[in-house]
């Protein structure tokens, strides 16, 4: 055996000397992707980037190339390919395509593949999409030590409720607000009750009422699509200081068009506030309080904690909370972690650590 061979064995073993495998938590969603990955100095790094392919082909070497991401949708809008659209991968080919999203995903950020990593699952009752993720899961280059899932809505409750693993000890409600679907669950010590998910309040249902709505705000001069439409409300939706905003739209004829907006970006994210207060007090609650009634007592005594990226509108908290207290004639309390559109990948980095911590891999 060559001396260059026994420095690799040597280098496998120091590796596993030099201690444990890299805790990660992953979250593949509709819209964004997000990971987190231990910085080394005691905090986390998180890769965040739209769920979104394009492939061109190299001029010189005729080779297929992937891009993904902001850079993907932006350059190449006439053919970007969100691969998570609908939430899950529905057939094979969207999980082939996921597949490769995730492994540039992974390869571009040096993501550790000598990792433990807690997958955030979202709650959807689509047996086939759940395993088409499972082999995009099982298939990537990462977690070679170990690899769970866990619902997205307790991973993203966890940094809601403490600085560690705390929401794993709780009972509590949670809302997550997402962009297919809105998930309601309870929670007893890590245990999902009454999972409840609907896709008739979601995030991307409000882009195409914003877009509706600027057609009629702008008597008709203003089409917009959909990523504009979410551009809009991602960037201007606020409950707390909403300004209205101007934009400027090229015509089919030459020339440019200024246009404001004053209403519509509000009008539609109203809306959907009353259809998720809607959804959790006239459908999910009955429910909890029908089938566990201590537990629907005890938790609508703590806060309930809102997750997914809608729950990043400033002042949605507040009003989620004043209308569900009005709809239910009862003071209730929500709560959301600082930056939701991360919290379900923060949280199943919690996870992933206490996994590694218990020597679990
Ligand atoms: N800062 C923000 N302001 C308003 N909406 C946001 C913001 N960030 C994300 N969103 C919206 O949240 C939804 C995505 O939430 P997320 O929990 O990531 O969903 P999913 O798990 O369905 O991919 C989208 O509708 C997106 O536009
Ligand atoms: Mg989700």
């Amino acid at each position: 055996m060559s001396d260059s061979d026994e420095n690799e064995g040597d280098e496998a073993v120091g590796d596993g000397d030099g201690g444990e495998p890299t805790a990660i938590g992953v979250k593949l969603g509709s819209t964004r992707t997000v990971i987190a990955i231990p910085d080394g100095d005691g905090g986390l790094r998180t890769v965040k980037t739209l769920t979104c392919l394009a492939t061109y082909e190299d001029v010189i070497t005729g080779e297929e190339r992937v891009l993904y991401g902001e850079e993907a949708a932006t350059e190449y809008p006439d053919r970007v390919q969100y691969t998570l659209r609908s939430g899950l991968p529905e057939d094979e080919s969207g999980a082939e395509l996921t597949a490769t999203f995730f492994e540039e995903v992974v390869g571009a950020n040096d993501v550790p593949t000598d990792s433990a990593v807690v997958y955030a699952i979202p709650t959807i009752d689509n047996e086939r999409g759940l395993e088409n993720l499972q082999s995009v899961i099982e298939g990537s280059a990462i977690g070679e030590a170990l690899i769970r899932s866990y619902p997205e809505s307790l991973c993203g409750s966890v940094p809601a409720l403490g600085d560690d693993l705390e929401a794993v000890e709780d009972i509590f409600v949670t809302v997550n607000l997402g962009s297919t679907n809105l998930e309601a669950s309870a929670y007893r010590r890590g245990e999902q009750l009454v999972p409840f998910t609907t896709g008739a309040v979601t995030g991307n249902e409000v882009d195409r009422m914003i877009a509706n709505y600027v057609e009629e705000e702008t008597q008709g001069r203003v089409n917009i699509d959909n990523t504009t439409a979410r551009e809009y409300k991602e960037e201007h939706a606020d409950f707390v200081d909403f300004e209205p905003f101007t934009d400027v739209i090229q015509q089919p004829g030459g020339g440019s068009h200024e246009f404001t907006i004053e209403r519509s970006v509000m009008d539609a994210v109203d809306e959907y506030v009353d259809e998720a207060v809607d959804e959790v007090a006239n459908a999910f609650l009955p429910e909890l309080a029908n089938d566990h009634i201590k537990v629907y007592q005890l938790a609508l005594d703590r806060p309930i904690v809102l997750t997914g990226g809608m729950a990043c509108i400033p002042g949605i908290v507040a009003e989620f909370e004043e209308r569900l207290s009005e709809e239910l004639q009862r003071d209730v309390e929500a709560v959301a972690p600082d930056q939701p559109e991360l919290s379900a990948a923060v949280g199943a980095q919690r996870i992933a650590q206490r996994l590694v911590d218990a020597d679990a891999y």
